[in-house]
């Protein structure tokens, strides 16, 4: 099957909508990021394609040069016509894409900005308690409330962490818990420079009407009310997961996944919470790497045109991709350069410029392999801050270290610094294994198939 075949027809549409909009463009819109990157949340979106349901999200890059041409057509043709007079009352009325989270507008560019700093990522450590249970007993420490709360202020608590995190996901309990010294978690974040977060979601279940196994994502029922609480308990971003499969997925899986991860993030920014938006592609199966990039254009594309038609306003958002490789049963690997290049060439198709940030997931890469992929992106141009929001391939050796023994605190603590370091400067695209001091943790694959949170 060929790209184009499953790719969604909106974004087949893009040629088309260049054209489109050239004769739709209102006189004052300019181009937002081919001239004016960080300027780009300021420029109103203008009325008549807010929720811009027919248009594929990834027009809007081709939007500046198409409305220069076509306003100067479409005033030519109506100066000759109407003259002056109606060329006024062409002019749409500005509207304000920022409504629905005004309040919390320069709020969100702020937290955006911290959590994109050159060199910072973020720390995911939002496992669920049955997750994080998993990988406590994996070093036979038990599942206890205790034993999590020891466990996730050892990471919170790291010196010096916040120079490479900008943020932390944190599960529910997190946010709301005390540290053993009756501080609260949140505030132990803060002090050490990371921005505390929140995953929202509630977690996968059964597609009805899709295939056999495929899952979707609950939560919206009652995330206005919890995403108030957040915020007031101190989260400023939000992380909602879903997953769509390679081989096999249906045309339902893909909208359901596009339409909550939209709803999620409107919620969110009307909240004051920068949404992190994470459409998993799953990297269970046999496809090949080019099958698994076709998989990524059109679910990315269908949730960038969601996020259109809801209203979301794209720099207050980050987006939490898994990487373009093989499949985990393809007997294929691929190397870092091909990673970057294929899971670039996506981004760049379908995901706007508007986006601040792409903060990779590791997905079951090890620690190594998760730094050397980042690293590779890194090495190639990109409009965006490509970093990290890694939960395994930045607490496996940590972990291993900690083993649940208080007196192994500090030298866990010290491991989690050196493998934060490792992808601030895969960031930057300075990270050289050759020179890197890595224990052999750190080389260790991570993935399980049909890995949960
Ligand atoms: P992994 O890096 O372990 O894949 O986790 C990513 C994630 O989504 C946790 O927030």
């Amino acid at each position: 099957m060929t790209v184009g075949s499953k790719m969604s027809g909106a974004v087949l549409t893009a040629g088309v909508c260049v054209a489109s909009q050239a004769f739709l463009a209102p006189v004052s819109r300019q181009a937002p990021r081919s001239t004016q990157f960080a300027e780009a949340a300021d420029v109103p979106r203008p009325q008549g394609l807010q929720g811009a349901s027919t248009q594929n999200a990834a027009c809007w890059g081709l939007w500046g040069t198409a409305a220069g041409i076509g306003s100067l057509a479409l005033r030519t043709q109506r100066a000759a016509k109407k003259g002056p007079r109606m060329q006024l009352q062409a002019e749409p009325r500005p509207f304000d894409g920022w409504a629905h989270c005004a309040q919390y507008k320069d709020e969100m560019l702020e937290t955006v900005k911290a959590l994109t700093m050159p060199g910072k990522g973020l720390l995911a450590m939002d496992e669920s308690n049955g997750t994080c249970g998993l990988r406590l007993q994996s070093v036979g420490v038990e599942n206890t409330e205790e034993n999590r709360q020891k466990w996730r202020q050892t990471l919170l608590g790291t010196k010096d962490l916040g120079k490479y995190c900008g943020g932390a996901i944190l599960f529910t309990e997190t946010l709301y818990q005390k540290t053993t010294d009756g501080k609260s978690m949140v505030e132990l974040a803060k002090e050490n420079g990371i921005v505390p977060g929140i995953k929202v979601d509630t977690g996968l279940v059964d597609l009805v009407g899709g295939k056999d196994g495929e899952k979707w994502c609950r939560g919206l029922d009652d995330l206005k009310e919890r995403t108030e609480d957040y915020y007031k308990a101190g989260a400023r971003f939000a992380k909602w997961r879903t997953t769509v499969r390679v081989r096999d997925h249906s045309k339902l899986a893909v909208l359901e996944a596009a339409h909550g991860l939209a709803r999620y993030a409107n919620i969110c920014q009307s909240s004051g919470l920068v949404p992190i938006i994470e459409p998993e592609i799953l990297l269970d199966g046999e496809h090949s790497i080019e099958e698994c990039a076709e998989t990524f254009e059109e679910t990315w594309s269908e949730v960038f045109k969601a996020c259109a038609d809801f209203g979301v306003q794209l720099e207050a958002v980050l987006l939490k991709p898994s990487m373009v490789t093989p499949g985990a049963q393809s007997g294929e690997s691929a190397d870092p350069a091909t990673v970057a290049s294929h899971t670039l060439r996506c981004l760049k198709r379908v995901v706007p410029p508007a986006v601040p940030g792409i903060m990779f997931l590791s997905g079951g890469q090890s620690e190594i392999e998760a730094t050397v992929n980042l690293n590779a992106m890194n090495l190639q141009p990109n409009p965006w801050h490509i970093s990290f929001s890694y939960a395994r391939a930045l607490q496996n050796t940590t972990l291993k270290t900690y083993a649940g023994k208080d007196e192994n605190v500090v030298a866990a603590q010290a491991k989690l610094l050196i493998r934060a370091m490792a992808n601030s400067k895969a960031q930057k695209g300075l990270y050289d294994p050759a020179t890197a001091d890595e224990d052999a943790t750190a080389a260790e694959g991570m993935y399980v198939k049909d890995y949960a949170y």
